[in-house]
C-alpha cells in the first residue's frame, strides 16, 4: 500500500498587505524586505476569520480535486501554531464543518515544519491500516502572533491554508509517499519561539526570533533532510522533478539549491506573493504548482521545511 495524494487545495485571506503599506507602520522598506527575503506582499486574515475557516476552505477544494466526500475521510490532521482556541483541536472544528462523522481529528504542532510532520504522521496511520483516507492540512493565522513593533519578524509572515487528500491505495502505480524524514532538536528552542502560552504565561504571546542564527541552521538542516529523504527512497536528488520548499526566505531557497546543485526551474517559489505562512506554506506552494499544470501526475516531488523547535524534515512522493 501507499499513501497517494489524490487532491490539493488552498485558501488565502482576501486582504493583501504590501511591503509599502508595512513600511508606513514600521521602520522598514520595500527594498530591504525584497532584497533580504524576496517577500513582496502577504495575506492577512480579517478579525473574524479564524484558522479553522481557512482550513475548511482549503479542505473543500482538496476534496473536490480528489473527487472524494466527507464520508470517505477517516483521519484529519491540522498542522497549526495558531489554533482557534487552546483546545479542542482546530481539527475537531474542521471535522464538524466538513460533515465528517467518523475517525479521528487532531492537531500537530511543529510550527513551520508542521505540514511535513502531519504528512509523515498521516502516512504512518494509512500504512498501518489504521485509516483509509486522510485530510492533511496546514493552516495559520500567524499574523495573530506578530509583534507589529518588531520589524525583524512582522514583515516576514502571513496567513493562509493548504490541504491534501491522502488515500491508502495498492502499490500498483508507484504513486504516493515514498519516504519521510522528520527531526527535532529542542536545544535550539530559544532561536524561534512565542513568548507566551497557557502554562507559562497564561497568555498567547508574540513571535521572537534570532533570524540570522535560524537562517544558518535552515540551509544546513534543510539540505540534510532532503538528502536523507532521497537516501531512504534509494533515489538521487537529480531524479526529483519538483522541489516544493517551505517558503521562508528566497535566500534560503537559493542557498539550499546552490548547495545541492538544484536548477532554479525545478523549485516552486511562492514566497513573494504570500510570505512565510508557517505550516500552510508547503501545501500553498504545492497547490499553486499543481493547479497551474507544472506538477503532473507521476512526477517525483520533494517537500521540505524548518521551523521553531527547532524542527525540520522532508518528504518524497510521486504525484
Ligand atoms: O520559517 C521558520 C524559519 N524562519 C526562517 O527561516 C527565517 C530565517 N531568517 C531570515 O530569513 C533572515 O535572518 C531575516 C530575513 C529574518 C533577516 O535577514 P538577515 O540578513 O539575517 O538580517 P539580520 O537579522 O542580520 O539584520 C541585518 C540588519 C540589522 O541592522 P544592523 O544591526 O545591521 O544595523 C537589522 O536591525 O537589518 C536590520 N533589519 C531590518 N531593516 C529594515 C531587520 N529587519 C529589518 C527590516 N527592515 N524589516
Amino acid at each position: 500500500m501507499r499513501s497517494v495524494i489524490l487532491g490539493v487545495g488552498a485558501h488565502l485571506p482576501e486582504r493583501v498587505v504590501t511591503n509599502a503599506e508595512l513600511s508606513q507602520r514600521v521602520d522598514t522598506s520595500d527594498e530591504w524586505i525584497v532584497e533580504r527575503t524576496g517577500i513582496r506582499q502577504r495575506h492577512i486574515a480579517a478579525e473574524d476569520e479564524l484558522t479553522s475557516h481557512l482550513a475548511i476552505a482549503a479542505s473543500r477544494k482538496a476534496l473536490e480535486a480528489a473527487g472524494r466526500e466527507a464520508k470517505d475521510i477517516d483521519l484529519i490532521i491540522v498542522a497549526t501554531t495558531t489554533p482557534d482556541l487552546t483546545f479542542p483541536a482546530t481539527a475537531a472544528r474542521v471535522q464538524a464543518a466538513l460533515g465528517v462523522h467518523q475517525g479521528a481529528a487532531f492537531d500537530v504542532q511543529a510550527v513551520c515544519s508542521g505540514f511535513v510532520f502531519a504528512l509523515a504522521t498521516a502516512d504512518n496511520f494509512l500504512m498501518r491500516g489504521q485509516a483509509k483516507a486522510a485530510l492533511v492540512i496546514g493552516a495559520e493565522t500567524f499574523s495573530r502572533l506578530l509583534d507589529w513593533e518588531d520589524r525583524g519578524t512582522c514583515v516576514l509572515f502571513g496567513d493562509g491554508a493548504g490541504a491534501v487528500v491522502l488515500e491508502a491505495q495498492p502499490d500498483e502505480t508507484e504513486r504516493g509517499v515514498i519516504s519521510t524524514f522528520i527531526r527535532t532538536d529542542g536545544r535550539m528552542h530559544d532561536l524561534l519561539y512565542v513568548d507566551g502560552g497557557p502554562s507559562q504565561t497564561n497568555s498567547v504571546g508574540k513571535v521572537r526570533m534570532v533570524g540570522n542564527a535560524v537562517f544558518r541552521q535552515a540551509v544546513e538542516h534543510i539540505s540534510g533532510a532532503m538528502l536523507e529523504a532521497c537516501a531512504r527512497a534509494g533515489v538521487t536528488i537529480d531524479t526529483v522533478d519538483w522541489f516544493v520548499p517551505h517558503q521562508a526566505n528566497q535566500r534560503i531557497l537559493d542557498g539550499v539549491a546552490r548547495k545541492l546543485g538544484i536548477p532554479a526551474e525545478k523549485v516552486v517559489i511562492t514566497v513573494g506573493s504570500h510570505g512565510n505562512t508557517s505550516a500552510a506554506s508547503v501545501p500553498l506552494a504545492l497547490d499553486a504548482a499543481v493547479r497551474d499544470g507544472r506538477i503532473k501526475k507521476g512526477q517525483l516531488v520533494l517537500i521540505e521545511a524548518l521551523g521553531g523547535g527547532l524542527t525540520w524534515g522532508a518528504a518524497l512522493f510521486r504525484m
